[in-house]
């Protein structure tokens, strides 16, 4: 499966949004957008009119990841904001969570199922023939500039594993949190081909180096 980059915007210069959102549409393949709301996530990020200003820009798609309690509220306006993908977390839908899947749908985007380091993930199998990617997190979410939690590559395989049995090979895995030139090798090995990187990219002197890197 084809690596594929998303820089999470949560770590660009939002004074200069614009010049980060053409270093992404010039080397990388999808816009991560962080969505946190004070309650799902201690930290609070950004909203509709950042994401809007972005969609106004972007030439390559918009992944939104949702930190947010009752993401089926907000569904619908992330999806008519421009979303190309969304994602929210199983920890915050439960059962809910193949209703969302259909909701998210419903609007023509693709739909992500996501779980925190200490969620056991067979609980998402149950939702594994609906969804078009999983999303791992390899840091709890809720900041950036976390360090990789390394027992994220023993989940990646087991939920590789799982959708490959399920004849879903073609479903990707997306990692995010702590990802960097040096752990981008072992995620991809492990099964993961969606890379989420945020202060690796943008703390970096030089973001379209550190993104042929993770590429590659
Ligand atoms: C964390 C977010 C991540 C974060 C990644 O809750 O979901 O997308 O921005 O940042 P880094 O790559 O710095 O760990
Ligand atoms: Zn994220």
């Amino acid at each position: 499966m084809k690596t594929l980059i998303a820089p999470s915007m949560l770590s660009a210069d939002f004074l200069h949004l614009e010049k980060d959102v053409e270093m992404v549409n010039q080397y990388a393949d999808l816009f991560h957008l962080d969505i946190m709301d004070g309650s799902f996530v201690p930290n609070i990020s950004f909203g509709f009119p950042v994401v809007e200003a972005i969609a106004a820009k972007a030439r390559k798609p918009l992944d939104v990841h949702l930190m947010i309690v009752h993401p089926e509220r907000y569904v619908e306006r992330f999806a008519k904001a421009g979303a190309a993908l969304i994602s929210f977390h199983y920890e915050a839908a439960l059962e809910q969570s193949g209703a969302v899947i259909d909701q998210i749908h419903s609007f023509g985007v693709k739909a992500g199922i996501v779980i925190n380091p200490d969620c056991p993930v067979q609980k998402i199998f149950p939702y594994l023939d609906q969804v078009d990617f999983v999303l791992i997190m390899s840091v709890f979410a809720g900041f950036g500039g976390q360090k990789f939690i390394p027992e994220s590559l023993e989940r990646i395989r087991t939920v590789r594993q799982e959708l490959d049995q399920r004849g879903r090979r073609d479903v990707p895995i997306e990692v995010d949190g702590g990802i960097g030139p040096d752990t981008a090798a072992e995620v991809k090995q492990a099964g993961a081909s969606m890379l989420v990187a945020g202060s690796a990219v943008f703390k970096a002197a030089d973001p379209k180096e550190i993104i042929a890197a993770l590429r590659k």
